[in-house]
């Protein structure tokens, strides 16, 4: 496995990779979904490239960038277990040089759910992703369910911007009691821990509830934030019901619909979303 920490050698590698490329952009500190990504880029490409890079221009002013938690040794052995051929590790002054000018933004689907309470986030993914994409260009690339609204922005963003690449959404994968997993887990102190499997529960309840025939979106998301506000440290803020193609919340659940959610443990921001009527 060889670790490559700029772009020009990252350009110059690349072109020796049997093809296709899979790649699997990451923050690092990784755990089973990640490796879940890992594993469907191996078996669906000829050569694997996973990135560990913390973008600090997706993190907002109070966010948690300068303790996001990182473990660089730990991450390379796992990446060396599931036979990644590249990690591609740049620094901050190798992304964004000094007078680094140039951003990547896709419009309306960023604006709603995480783009409302974390309005400079997308652009910072998409800017990222997109340089990323540039640098690696891979056949594939592969992201994960867990969060949703990503996702669909990364996958106009490919579509829109004509990129050369196919973008591949993977399920979430998930802790034994239902918890996705996720970096920020680590924060959640023990009791925080034990509380948080009920976003899951509350999407299984809207699973449930919809199986049922119930489709009033305004009594399904009543529903949930019930559950979830017996959990006295869970702190809701948003539950969403919405298009899952153009993310406008609906008033009545037709064919499918994408639950979505966003909570709060303490300063911990927890996600997690479902699909609906698939
Ligand atoms: P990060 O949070 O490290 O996640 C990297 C990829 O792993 C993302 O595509 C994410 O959706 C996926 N992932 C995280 N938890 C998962 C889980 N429980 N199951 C399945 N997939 C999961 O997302 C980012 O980094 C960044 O925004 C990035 C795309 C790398 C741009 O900086």
């Amino acid at each position: 496995m060889k670790i490559i920490e700029t772009v020009p050698e990252m350009k110059i590698v690349r072109f020796k990779l049997k093809e296709p490329v899979g790649f699997v952009p990451t923050m690092g500190y990784l755990h089973k979904g990640h490796l879940s990504l890992v594993r469907k880029a191996k078996a669906e490409n000829k050569s694997v490239v996973v990135s560990i890079y913390v973008n600090p221009t997706q993190f907002g002013p109070k966010e948690d960038l300068s303790k996001y938690p990182r473990d660089l040794q730990r991450d390379l052995a796992m990446l060396e277990k599931e036979g990644t051929e590249i990690v591609f590790f740049p620094s901050d002054k190798e992304m964004y040089p000094e007078g680094y000018d140039t951003w990547v933004t896709a419009d309306k689907l960023t604006k709603p759910l995480e783009g409302d309470s974390r309005p400079t986030h997308f652009r910072g993914v998409t800017t990222i992703a997109a340089k990323l994409f540039n640098i690696v260009q891979p056949t594939n690339a592969y992201f994960g369910q867990k969060d949703a609204q990503q996702a669909l922005v990364i996958k106009k963003m490919a579509t829109d911007l004509n990129m050369d690449l196919e973008v591949i959404v993977c399920p979430t994968v998930r802790e034994p009691d239902g918890l996705a997993m996720s970096s920020r887990n680590v924060y959640l102190n023990p009791e925080q821990r034990k509380s948080a499997p009920v976003l899951y529960k509350s999407l299984l309840l809207a699973k449930r509830l919809y199986a049922e025939g119930k489709k009033d979106t305004e009594k399904i998301r009543g529903e949930m934030a019930a559950l979830i506000q017996k959990e006295p440290l869970a702190n809701i803020e948003y539950i969403s019901i919405a298009n899952p193609a153009t993310l406008e919340e609906l008033q009545t659940i037709k064919k499918s619909a994408l639950v979505s959610m966003a909570v709060k443990y303490g300063n911990t921001r927890l996600i997690d979303n479902m699909m609906l009527g698939e």
